[in-house]
Order: C-alpha cells, then sequence, then structure tokens
C-alpha cells in the first residue's frame, strides 16, 4: 500500500486529482468509482477546476457510485443519486447516462444489487477506486464485520454511521436504516483504490485500516489486500501512524 502524507486538504485534493487525471490520460473512456460523503469533495472540486479550463476532459468517463441510501422518498436531496448528480456529474461534465447507482428505492432490492453487480462487469470493472473512509472504518457503507468477500447487497446501517450522517438530514430519524453497497469483495476487483481522508477524526479510523491487523471490524483494513491501494492524507489524518 503506498501511502501519502500531505500538508494540507488542498493538497490531498490535489494528489489524488493527479492519480484520477492519470488514469483518464491513459484511457479516456476509464470507469472511475465514486464515493459520497465529505471526504472526497475536495477530490471532485479540484477535478472540476481542471475540466473547467479545459486541462481535463472526463466526458468518455463511466462512472459508479459506492453505495445508496434505501427508503429515501425519489428526488430526496441527500439520496446519493441526487448527491452525485449534485457533486460529481455536473461539475466533472461526465454524461449522465453513464453515471450508475445502486437503486434504493427499487421494489425488489435483491435484484437491484445483482443487477448493478451485473452493470460494474458489463463495463468492464473499475479502473480506479475512490474512496473515503468512515469514523469506524467502513468503506462505501460496509460496516464493521462485513465480508472481505462481500459484493453489492442491502446492508444495515450501525447506529454510528447514522449518527455521524444525521448531518445531512433535518432530523437524525430522517437517516435511512438501510442501504445498497458494493462489497469489499466488489470494491477489491477494482483495478487501483485511491482512499482520501481528512482530520484528526479520522486519524484512529486511518490508522487501523493502513497498520492494524487485517479484521472486518475494520473494513477499510481489506486495502491491505490490494496489490495497488494509494490512501492519501492530510498530517492531522496521519496523526496515528
Ligand atoms: C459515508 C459514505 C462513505 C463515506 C463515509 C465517510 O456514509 N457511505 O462512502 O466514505 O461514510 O463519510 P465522510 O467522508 O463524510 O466522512
Amino acid at each position: 500500500m503506498e501511502v501519502i502524507v500531505q500538508a494540507t486538504p488542498d493538497d490531498v485534493a490535489r494528489v489524488a486529482a493527479d492519480v484520477v487525471a492519470g488514469v483518464v490520460a491513459r484511457r479516456p473512456d476509464a470507469v472511475l468509482g465514486v464515493a459520497t460523503g465529505s471526504s472526497p469533495v475536495g477530490v471532485y472540486a479540484e477535478l472540476a477546476r481542471r475540466v473547467a479550463d479545459g486541462r481535463l476532459d472526463l466526458s468518455g468517463v463511466t462512472a459508479f457510485a459506492l453505495d445508496e441510501y434505501v427508503g429515501l422518498p425519489p428526488g430526496h436531496p441527500q439520496a446519493y443519486a441526487a448527491v452525485v448528480a449534485r457533486d460529481v456529474t455536473g461539475p466533472l461534465r461526465l454524461d449522465p447516462a453513464r453515471v450508475h447507482v445502486p437503486d434504493g428505492g427499487a421494489a425488489d432490492l435483491e435484484a437491484a444489487a445483482e443487477d448493478y453487480e451485473r452493470a460494474l462487469a458489463d463495463a468492464g470493472g473499475v479502473d480506479v477506486q475512490l474512496l473515503g473512509i468512515g469514523g469506524n472504518g467502513h468503506i462505501g457503507f460496509n460496516e464493521p464485520t462485513s465480508s472481505f468477500g462481500s459484493r453489492t447487497r442491502i446492508k444495515t446501517l450501525t447506529a454510528r454511521t447514522r449518527a455521524d450522517n444525521a448531518r445531512f438530514f433535518a432530523s437524525p430519524d430522517e437517516v435511512p436504516l438501510h442501504c445498497l453497497t458494493q462489497g469489499l469483495g466488489t470494491i477489491l476487483g477494482a483495478r487501483r483504490l485511491l482512499l482520501v481522508a481528512q482530520g484528526e477524526a479520522k486519524a484512529e479510523a486511518v490508522a487501523a485500516a493502513v497498520e492494524g491487523p487485517l479484521t472486518s471490524m475494520c473494513p477499510g483494513s481489506a486495502l491491505q489486500l490490494h496489490p495497488r491501494a494509494t490512501v492519501v492524507v492530510d498530517e492531522a489524518a496521519a496523526v496515528r501512524l
């Protein structure tokens, strides 16, 4: 695993954007795995700047989101489909027809999970998967105890994750109980992993993922199994390394 410590969150965003831009330079029709949450927001902003000033063209890219809440009303602004459209598809000028998010509103969620795995496989797999990490070590919505071999499936969100994400909702009760998420096995299938983390609140999870034992209690430790994983953190997120 390659661990890159940068001085500030802006530096983290620049280094991670360089990795994504490098992949797309080699393959303009690359498949990009996108994460939601606050961690990659700076990376998207940096990529959007490069697109806006003509240094980067992402119009040929296909994108797959990691996860989606189950049961939010259609069009809810915190549904990851809406978040990805707002933070990623629009600013990065992706082709909306090539942006995929699991269908958390499907009547048959198991079928939706299988469809998502099939769509990923049909696209040829992910070239570079951007990841954040939860305070409890989750990646995507793979909460502690998630199997390293898991595929896209329904998961129950832990109380901690619901509390962490309550800031995006009008009230904590509004945070969904369930989600669809790519499994750890799905994520490990990407050809390159790129995890970003900023701030001291993530320091423990980063240390557990990078230096701790390989354990389902820290889903981020699955990165240790990947031959090409890069972790880019600022100094605050690196204090426990
Ligand atoms: C969220 C997302 C993850 C994200 C993580 C950390 O709930 N499902 O994909 O990486 O939790 O979120 P943040 O970056 O806001 O700290």
